[in-house]
């Protein structure tokens, strides 16, 4: 039986990562797969995160099964920063569980959306490309709009069109900041009106919150997604900490769901434990605990913040000398300025990004997006003028 099955390329983003660590060019430049770097290029491990697990390793009696919500510690101590310290259960109608990962919570949540009966689910292009994946690995049909002009902004007549087409019972994926991969956010004015749109539609949202904290800050980030709750009777919301705590291999994700009222959330949850004990019976623990030990704990909260804030002020440094540049070739790069989070995509062709590659030593997707962490004082140059001699 094993034969009947066909080859598969490698999943193109991840392939970068081995790519760029064959290439032995010393002055190689990796802006491919999202995680952030410092100036000097590196990705370390978060101080709170090292303090925390410090405090794990001393503090953990038993590594016993904890069911398949994993740590509701962890899931609750995140939701005040995700949904506002007000009511952050929106009066009990909002509860969550641990997922492994960002992806295993989009995963889950559309799990969830086609057992529910949603067939069809909106979505703005580009996207990340494991949105399309995880939709035509589950059967639900992907139903596509343009998400940016060509001239780099929110394409809202696009969005208003697909919204006006959709119908009742079909769902809608949004960033939630952050774009993946365009960097193109919504406005708040944006938000208030996507917000009374997805209402008057009756689709059901799912919120891809993948890089609170990355864009213009932990409250900014969640504009969009608090606005629309608020508008709306149920949605989905699938969160990754993997990179606002910088725990990308260690899968630390929650799926949050809100229903209209306790009852449907307590039934909603019963389908999401099911389908997640047939799935991976039980998210890893590690470092969901870590992040739980952090914001259970004041000072390492604060030391976590902090550590966000120099990342959030990092990307925008990169973001800001690579707008004053102004031009490079015949790319524009004056957009990227106002763009949010790790990623832009640069209008190259597959040509372009080849020589990129081959000639310069610069790994960057082939949807021509960029990690603007991957840039530093170091390389920034260098990248300005192979981009410059490759569009020319
Ligand atoms: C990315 O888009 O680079 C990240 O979200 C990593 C991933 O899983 O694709």
């Amino acid at each position: 039986m094993l034969s009947n099955l066909e080859q598969q390329p490698a999943d193109a983003l991840l392939a970068l990562i081995k790519l760029h660590n064959d290439d032995p060019r010393v002055d190689k430049i990796d802006l491919g797969v999202g995680v952030y770097r410092t100036g000097q290029g590196d990705t370390p491990v978060f101080g709170a995160i090292k303090a925390a697990e410090r405090k794990l390793l001393e503090s953990q009696n038993s590594k016993a099964y904890l069911g398949p919500e994993g740590d509701m510690g962890f899931v609750h101590a995140l939701m005040p920063y995700i949904f506002g310290k007000d009511d952050p259960t929106m009066g009990g109608r909002i509860e969550g569980m641990q997922a492994p990962g960002g992806t295993g919570a989009v995963r889950l949540a559309v799990a969830l959306a086609k057992r529910a009966g949603v067939e069809r689910i909106w979505m703005g292009l580009p996207s990340w490309p494991n949105h399309a994946q995880i939709l035509g690995d589950l059967g639900v049909e992907l139903k596509s709009f343009v998400h940016a002009t060509k001239a780099g902004l929110v394409d809202m007549d696009a969005l208003r069109t697909a919204i006006a087409l959709a119908e009742p019972g079909d769902a809608i994926m949004l960033h939630g900041c952050c774009h993946n991969p365009t960097g193109i956010d919504y406005s708040p004015a944006q938000w208030d009106e996507i917000a009374e749109l997805v209402a008057g539609a009756k689709l059901l949202p799912i919120l891809d919150l993948a890089y609170q904290g990355l864009g213009q800050g932990m409250e900014e980030d969640a504009y969009g997604l608090r606005k629309l709750l608020a508008a709306v009777p149920e949605a989905l919301i699938a969160y990754s900490c993997d990179k606002n705590f910088g725990m990308y291999r260690d899968r630390v994700g929650a799926i949050y769901v809100m229903a209209p009222d306790a009852e449907v959330l307590n039934r909603v949850l019963s389908n999401g434990h099911a389908l997640a004990r047939a799935a991976w019976s039980m998210p890893p623990d590690h470092g969901g605990a870590a992040v739980r030990i952090i914001l259970e704990d004041p000072e390492l909260t604060a030391m976590w913040l902090d550590e966000l804030d120099t990342m959030r002020t990092r990307i925008r440094q990169v973001r800001t000398r690579l707008a004053e540049h102004g031009r490079a070739g015949s790319i524009d790069l004056v957009p990227l300025g106002t763009q949010n989070g790790l990623f832009s995509v640069l209008p190259l062709s597959t040509e372009q990004i080849q020589r990129l590659r081959s000639e310069h030593g610069i790994y960057l997707a082939g949807s021509g997006r960029i990690n603007a962490a991957g840039l530093t004082l170091g390389n920034i140059d260098k990248f300005i003028a192979d981009l410059t001699a490759v569009s020319a």
